[in-house]
């Protein structure tokens, strides 16, 4: 790993509050929230939101009510897509988000990294979301398939946290065809380098230390090249 590797810290919230402080989410969030079909679910949408928000508030030193943060997709301006922080404190922060039953986790690029236009991305998937048949034709690669031993669930569950995590980090998410982002780690290492578009992806492994779950970061821009360091920390200190 080289000095210059850009700093990831992942906050990861494994019991989801029954009933975390809402202060700080919007209007617009609470609406997104009261949409979903479940009640963990929606516990679970408001308590990655607020941790989005402390996580934040937690590194730049404001109180979260002082920040704004937007979510507009790139493709209809909806308050659906990737966390920005457009003006205020906080500004021009790399910042990702993923839930997956019961699992949390935020991503944040150190601020040093993000004066250097670097996106980060993170993804948590559980191992039996990725047992359905037909999983190989539309996640892999031919050369991901081959590499696989058939029905190894827990590698085909990491290499789509890395796909994910990537197409976070580009901002088009699902639209780009996860065939096309290809992360097989030659030598094991769990890290490596994707090229999407002609675009640069750094991404690696995060072992959350939980059975069942396999989880990924992922930086773009034009310090993908040297690499990421990930520090994981336990957010539910900042509840
Ligand atoms: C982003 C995506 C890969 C995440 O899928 P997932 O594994 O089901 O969900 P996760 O919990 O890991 O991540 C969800 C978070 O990703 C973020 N996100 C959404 N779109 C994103 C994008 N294009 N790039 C980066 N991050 C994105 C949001 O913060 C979202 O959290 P929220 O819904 O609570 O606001 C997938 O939902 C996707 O591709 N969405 C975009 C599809 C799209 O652009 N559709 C056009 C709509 S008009």
């Amino acid at each position: 790993m080289q000095d210059a590797a850009v700093d990831v810290s992942v906050y990861l919230l494994a019991d989801v509050p029954t009933a975390p402080s809402l202060a700080v989410l919007t209007p617009g969030e609470l609406r997104r929230a009261e949409a979903l079909s479940t009640e963990d679910n929606r516990l679970g949408f408001r308590a990655a939101h607020t941790l989005l928000r402390l996580a934040v508030a937690d590194r730049v030193g404001v109180p979260p009510t002082q920040l704004t943060i937007d979510f507009a997709c790139a493709r209809c301006s909806e308050q659906h897509g990737p966390p920005r922080i457009l003006a205020g404190p906080g500004a021009g922060m790399g910042l990702s988000l993923t839930r997956s039953s019961g699992l949390i986790a935020v991503a944040l690029l150190a601020p040093e990294a993000a004066g250097r236009e670097v996106r980060v991305g993170i993804d948590i998937d559980r191992v039996d979301a990725v047992g359905f048949g037909g999983f190989d034709e539309v996640a892999l690669s031919p050369a991901e398939s081959a590499a696989l031993a058939p029905g190894d669930l827990p590698a085909r569950a990491t290499l789509w946290a890395r796909k994910e995590a990537v197409a976070k980090a580009l901002g088009s998410g699902l639209r780009r065809d996860p065939r096309q982002i290809e992360v097989l780690s030659a030598d094991g290492c769990g890290r490596g380098e994707a090229v999407v578009g002609g675009r640069r992806v750094a991404w690696c492994d995060v072992p959350l230390g939980r059975a069942g779950f396999a989880a990924a970061a992922a930086v773009c821009g034009s310090a993908a090249g040297t690499g990421i360091r990930v520090t994981l920390s336990d957010a539910a200190t900042l509840f």
